[in-house]
């Protein structure tokens, strides 16, 4: 009697935990029909956000940056990109011709935890020293910065109110990051202060979010490259845009006739999104609840922790996790590159998935279906990223007329007969580059949305480091005059 009432009990438990996953599943459901309804979205409020200020939760900000790098840019330019889990410092040289970046040496440093909600001071200390440690080691360097005066080009990946292409204003953080005094302040100055406290003699040539540097680099290698987006601790995507598109700012003149946009789009929202509601607890816990709604869906900040709130609710209606779970109760204990390598485990008993249930989640012995049950969630989460992420990128394609449909006079004439032009996206982000399963379901989905023929004319390309690279391009062709740079 007793073993049979125990067996039925254990089976019921597992059944809620099937019935946890399938309604989980249902919930991230992202048919192709939704997808394209996710793309009219995006493309809508691309409009309104280009419309007026504050038209769209979509922020489009204004860069400044006009002229993408023309592969002329010459010099040796120091580059800091600081914005995600780790702090980079490069040089870079350039070479004078298209795609002659001639060196980049880069170094990265993870950014001390009590960093991310200290002060503006300690922060932009901890920048300065490790860049004057850079240039230390550096024998030529040093001597080189000392002297002359060298430009550099800062990213900054979060949402800034551009005055200009070296200066703007942080509007608020996202990612983790909560320091209140350097909200509203200007960036570019404290990064310089801290530069010249330091002893430093550089500029601070061009301020960038890391999406406008992938572009720059995007472009510096491939001119047909009209928008870059970032799959890493965060998301975002910018493009070119016509400046006559640009209502909200009216008279905008640039050389090009064209001005790069910063989207922000880590803050898109439409009812079209499968949400959840490990995603609304999930916000409603974070620092900015009710911000970065397409982010929390999408980013690695965010994937392996919805992983672990869907296990959470699995282990408190059933002992399948066994009856202790003091580490799954801890926040963000599942990083987004653990989740990956136990989501891509190949190993006929699931050997890494065994590993990360012992040593991470403090859950030994887990059975076969325990380990299974974990990749499976892990798979609805990543890919209703990457397919809602892959929506995102043919939005923008619809926006600028490259999404195959031939704008609004083409009516139902066949796609074929649309003559395409190549398009390119520039890609950065370790959630694209180092989580395949993400790359692949991302890659795939672009395919199912804008169908083989369209989508034989559009290449995602990745740019290595190009968030760095592509500031000190852009600071190259930013120059002063007293600079050691291009004239
Ligand atoms: C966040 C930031 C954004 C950045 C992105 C990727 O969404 O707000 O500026 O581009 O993360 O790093």
């Amino acid at each position: 009697g007793v073993v049979v009432g125990r067996r039925v009990r254990s089976r019921r438990k597992w059944g809620r935990v099937l019935r946890i996953l399938k309604e989980f599943e249902e919930g991230c459901d992202t048919p192709v029909g939704r997808l394209k309804q996710v793309v009219d979205a995006v493309a809508v409020e691309m409009h309104a956000g280009l419309a007026s200020e504050g038209g769209s939760k979509l922020r489009m900000l204004l860069t400044f940056v006009d002229n993408l790098p023309s592969g002329k840019e010459k010099g040796t330019y120091y580059a800091l990109d600081l914005g995600g889990t780790y702090f980079r410092v490069m040089r870079v040289q350039l070479g004078g011709q298209r795609s002659s970046i001639l060196a980049h040496d880069v170094e990265r440093y993870p950014i001390p935890e009590h960093l991310l909600t200290s002060s503006s001071e300690d922060l932009f200390d901890f920048i300065a020293s490790v860049f004057k440690q850079f240039v230390e080691r550096d024998e030529n360097g040093s001597e080189r910065s000392l002297g002359k005066r060298r430009d550099l080009g800062f990213t900054f990946s979060f949402p800034v109110k551009q005055t200009s292409v070296s200066s703007g204003i942080l509007m608020k953080w996202t990612k983790g990051f909560v320091i209140e005094d350097m909200v509203g302040k200007e960036v570019g100055e404290y990064l310089q202060e801290a530069l010249m406290k330091k002893g430093l003699n550089v500029r601070v040539a061009a301020l960038v979010n890391d999406t406008v540097g992938t572009l720059a680099l995007g472009h510096y290698h491939d001119a047909d490259t009209v928008a870059a987006v970032i799959f890493g601790t965060g998301t975002n995507a910018c493009y070119l845009e016509r400046t006559d598109a640009i209502i909200k700012c009216q008279g905008l003149l640039t050389t090009s006739g064209g001005m790069v946009v910063n989207m922000e789009w880590g803050n898109f929202w439409s009812s079209h999104l499968p949400r959840t509601t490990y995603d609304v607890e999930l916000d409603a816990d974070s620092p900015n609840p009710n911000d970065q709604g397409f982010e929390k869906m999408i980013s690695g900040m965010y994937l392996g922790e919805i992983v672990r709130r869907v296990i959470v609710r699995m282990s408190l209606e059933s002992d399948i996790f066994g009856a202790v779970f003091s580490k799954l109760s801890t926040p963000f204990i599942l990083r987004t590159p653990i989740m990956a390598a136990l989501h891509e485990d190949n190993s006929p008993d699931l050997a890494e998935v065994a590993r990360v249930l012992k040593d991470i989640l403090e859950v030994p012995d887990a059975p076969m279906k325990v380990r299974k049950l974990l990749v499976n969630v892990c798979d609805v989460v990543t890919r209703r990223a990457a397919r809602l992420a892959a929506a995102g990128i043919v939005g923008i394609l619809k926006k600028i007329g490259r999404d195959g449909s031939g704008g609004i006079t083409s009516g139902r004439s066949s796609r074929a007969d649309t003559k395409m032009r190549r398009s390119v996206v520039a890609v950065e982000g370790g959630l694209y580059t180092n989580y395949s399963m993400f790359r692949n379901y991302l890659n795939e989905s672009v395919v199912e949305i804008l169908g083989e023929e369209v989508a034989q004319h559009v290449t995602l390309k990745v740019m290595d480091d190009g968030s760095g690279i592509g500031a000190a391009l852009v600071a190259a062709s930013n120059p002063s005059r007293d600079a050691d740079g291009v004239q």
